[in-house]
């Protein structure tokens, strides 16, 4: 793609995102609900390591912040951070800015420093980032190896980076629709040599209704998307976008081969777990499991045409991960994960918001996390208490751990 041409796709992508800003979430007077663990800086570290970061006032980055609801999590899950916003589409910038002055964040003080500017020109933000979020940004740009590579540059040595980027596979109807509007609005485009989104949504949503209620295209608006498409702003971004590039387990593991970055892992990891899906035949799942890592995702992909999009971690190698030995462990203080509610219950929310339940002596360990003390110093004031109940809550993900180098 020529630079003339990068520059035509960008202006029509932020225009796009002028008309219908995106996600068209309702701006509140308050916090914002519940919260997602991949936007605390402790939760997301403590994923990707297993331990709690030694960096307690973090600088992140939210790269393609759209309207803000991100970077409203951000701000309220981590009132110690310096955060940055950036965008390219100035009418969304203005509903972010609404939004996060609205639900006044504990920000201690620290504004969050919103700024017109696409990944492409990150180099002109000083310094680095200790966490980087870019949820569905990555596949509008027309260079999307370039734009990984300009927020790698971003990226602190030991931080760590989350994106979100579709997969083609569960897209192929969208792909289709997509298309198919494209051909209609050609027409329109060669009358008045210019796109209206607006008139887009209305073209989209008559030949939905045109179209036999049997016909794919149509059933799987009707079973999957049509919640959120009720609204102008999802069923533009979803079937109108001028700029999309969609992946699958081969071409993504390239787009993070050019990023320099290490993967680290799903944001969702229950999705690629073989055994969702082979689990009820052990022959076939001990089988599959002897694929490489990577063709064991690709056959994932391949069975469950669901998944249509990609959630994960990167991070500069090698990142250090949370020592799992007795005697490491043992001299470890823990703390409640940030994101886990319920507490003061043995019966809570984890990260996730499933339902843990813990056990009297787990129950008791999570009464003492609260007092700085090490693990073993914890241990000895519980009878029976043993190195089993922490793994435990930590693979529940109720705690994590501090270590000190
Ligand atoms: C689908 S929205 C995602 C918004 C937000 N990250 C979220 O998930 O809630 C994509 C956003 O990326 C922005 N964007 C597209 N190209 C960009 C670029 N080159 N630099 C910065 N932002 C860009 C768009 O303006 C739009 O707000």
């Amino acid at each position: 793609m020529s630079e003339l041409d990068r520059q035509a796709v960008t202006s029509i992508v932020s225009k796009l995102y002028d008309t219908f800003p995106f996600p068209p979430d309702p701006l509140l007077d308050e916090a914002p609900p519940g919260y997602n663990w991949r936007w605390s800086w402790q939760g997301a570290y403590g994923f990707c390591t297993g331990g709690l970061a030694p960096i307690k006032t973090p600088r992140i980055l939210d790269a393609g912040c759209g309207s803000g609801v991100s970077t409203e999590y951000l701000a309220h899950l981590n009132p110690d951070a310096d955060i940055v916003a950036i965008d390219i589409s100035a009418g969304t910038l203005e509903v972010a800015k609404e939004r996060c002055r609205r639900s006044s964040p504990p920000t201690n003080n620290r504004a969050i420093a919103f700024q017109q500017l696409s990944l492409y020109d990150l180099d002109q933000i000083d310094g680095q980032f200790d966490m980087i979020n870019s949820v569905g940004v990555l596949h509008h740009l027309p260079d999307p190896i370039k734009g990984i590579q300009a927020i790698a540059s971003k990226l602190a040595p030991s931080g760590i980076f989350h994106i979100f980027v579709y997969a083609k596979i569960g897209r192929w109807e969208i792909n289709l629709m997509q298309q198919a509007l494209s051909l209609l609005q050609k027409q329109e485009i060669d009358q008045n040599q210019k796109i209206d989104f607006r008139q887009g949504v209305k073209l989209g949503r008559e030949v939905f209704a045109a179209l036999p209620s049997t016909n794919r295209i149509v059933q799987r608006e009707k079973t999957r998307w049509s919640m959120e498409n009720t609204r102008d702003e999802c069923f533009a971004d979803m079937y109108l976008h001028p700029r999309e590039v969609d992946y699958e387990i081969e071409s993504l593991f390239e787009l993070i081969a050019a990023s320099g970055l290490e993967f680290i892992g799903f944001s969702n990891p229950q999705v690629w777990q073989l055994e969702r899906l082979l689990g009820s035949n052990p022959e076939l799942l001990t089988q599959a499991q002897s694929l490489s890592t990577i063709d064991q995702y690709r056959l994932i992909e391949l069975l469950d045409t669901d998944i249509a999009h990609y959630e994960f971690f990167l991070a500069h190698p090698p990142l250090a991960k949370l020592d799992q030995t007795d005697a490491k462990i043992l001299s470890s203080i823990p703390q409640h994960h940030p994101c886990i509610n319920g507490w003061e219950s043995d019966c809570l929310f984890d990260p996730d918001y499933g339902i843990c339940r813990l056990s009297e002596l787990e129950f008791k360990f999570m009464q003492q996390c609260l007092s700085s003390q090490t693990v073993a110093e914890i241990l000895k004031n519980i009878p029976n208490g043993n190195l089993e109940i922490v793994r435990s809550l930590l693979t529940k993900r109720m705690i994590l751990l501090e270590q000190k180098p």
